[in-house]
C-alpha cells in the first residue's frame, strides 16, 4: 500500500477545516479547497490558532507547528490539488453538490485515488454513484467535531466500496491519529442513529417543561459523564444539521419516533441555529 503524501480537503468549515489541519500535523501535505474566500481565511485564522495552542500546551514544538503550517495551503478550486493522492469531500450536506465534488475527485486526484465523503446523513452509495465504475473507491470517512481533539472516524462501506478501500481508510485514519470503526451504509450511520434522537428526546424534555436547558444539560453531563449535555451539543453541531439528520432517520426508516421535536423545528425555523449564528438553545452573542 503506497504512503499517503498528500490530500485534497473539500469544503473548510469546521469539519473541513479540523481534517486538513489533522492531515497536516500528521505529516499529510493539505490542500484546503473552497469557494468562499472568507471560509479559506476562518480555515486559516483556526489552523494559525490551533497550532500556536499546541505548541503552548506543548503537545508539539515551534518546528512540529512551522512544518504543519507549511504543509497546508488554500485554494478556490480542486485544481491545484491535481495528482493529490487522497480526497476527502466535506461540503455541506447537499446531494448535488457532493455527488458533483465526486466526479470532479475522481477527474483531478492521482489514479487509483480514494475519494472520500465525510457525510453525516447522505448515502454512501448514493454520493459513490457520480465515480462511475470508479465506485469501489468512494468510501465514508466520518470524523467528529471538533476534529483535532475526538479520537472517532466513523468508516462507512458502501454498497459499491472494495475492501481495499476500506482497508486503506482504516490505514490512513489511524495513521491521522484517529481510531477508525466500520460501519454500513444504513441512514445515520451508527454515531447519528444513536446520538440524535437523544438529542431530540432533550428538545422534548425542554419542551414538556421536565428541566430547564442547563439541567437537562447538568443531569447528562455528571450523571451519564458527557462531556457537554445534549442541547450544549447540538449548539455545538448546529440545529439545522440535528434537524436534517433525524428528517433522514424518519425519511429513510419511517418510523415516527425519528420525527424533529417541534421546538427544534421552531429554533431552526426561526435562525437560532447554534454557536454558529450566535444563538440556539444558549445565547453565544456575548461571547
Ligand atoms: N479545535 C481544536 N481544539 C479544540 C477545539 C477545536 N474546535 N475545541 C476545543 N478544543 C480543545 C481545547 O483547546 C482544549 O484543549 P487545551 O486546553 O489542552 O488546549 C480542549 O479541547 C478542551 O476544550 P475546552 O477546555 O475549551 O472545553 P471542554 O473541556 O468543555 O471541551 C469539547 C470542549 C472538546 C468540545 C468537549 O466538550 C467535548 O468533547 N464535547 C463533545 C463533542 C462531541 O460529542 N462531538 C461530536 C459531535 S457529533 C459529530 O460531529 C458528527 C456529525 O455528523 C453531527
Amino acid at each position: 500500500m503506497a504512503e499517503i503524501k498528500s490530500m485534497a480537503v473539500i469544503g473548510a468549515g469546521a469539519m473541513g477545516s479540523g481534517i486538513a489541519y489533522q492531515a497536516a500535523i500528521t505529516g499529510i501535505r493539505a490542500y484546503q479547497i473552497d469557494v468562499i474566500p472568507e471560509q479559506l481565511e476562518r480555515a486559516k485564522s483556526y489552523h494559525e490558532r490551533t497550532l500556536a495552542r499546541g505548541v503552548e500546551k506543548q503537545r508539539m514544538t515551534q518546528g512540529d507547528a512551522d512544518a504543519a503550517r507549511g504543509r497546508i495551503s488554500y485554494h478556490s478550486d480542486m485544481t491545484h490539488a491535481e495528482g493529490a493522492d487522497w480526497g476527502v469531500e466535506a461540503a455541506s450536506e447537499d446531494v448535488a453538490l457532493k455527488k458533483k465534488i465526486c466526479a470532479q475527485m475522481r477527474d483531478v486526484l492521482a489514479e487509483g485515488a480514494v475519494m472520500a465523503t465525510n457525510t453525516s446523513s447522505i448515502y454512501v452509495t448514493d454520493i459513490a454513484t457520480a465515480a462511475g465504475h470508479e465506485a469501489d473507491r468512494v468510501v465514508g470517512m466520518h470524523f467528529f467535531n471538533p476534529v483535532p481533539v475526538m479520537k472517532l472516524v466513523e468508516v462507512i462501506k458502501g454498497l459499491a466500496t472494495s475492501d481495499e478501500t476500506v482497508e486503506r481508510t482504516m490505514a490512513l485514519a489511524a495513521r491521522m491519529d484517529k481510531t477508525p470503526v466500520l460501519a454500513n451504509d444504513r441512514p445515520g450511520f451508527v454515531s447519528n442513529r444513536v446520538l440524535m434522537p437523544m438529542i431530540n428526546e432533550a428538545f422534548y424534555a425542554w419542551l414538556e417543561g421536565v428541566a430547564s436547558p442547563e439541567d437537562i444539560d447538568q443531569i447528562m453531563h455528571l450523571g451519564m459523564a458527557h462531556p457537554m449535555g445534549p442541547l450544549r451539543l447540538a449548539d455545538l453541531i448546529g440545529l439545522d444539521v440535528c434537524h436534517n439528520i433525524m428528517m433522514v432517520l424518519h425519511d429513510e426508516l419511517g418510523q415516527d419516533k425519528y420525527f424533529p421535536c417541534p421546538l427544534l423545528r421552531q429554533l431552526v425555523t426561526a435562525g437560532r441555529l447554534g454557536e454558529k449564528t450566535g444563538r440556539g438553545v444558549y445565547d453565544y452573542s456575548k461571547k
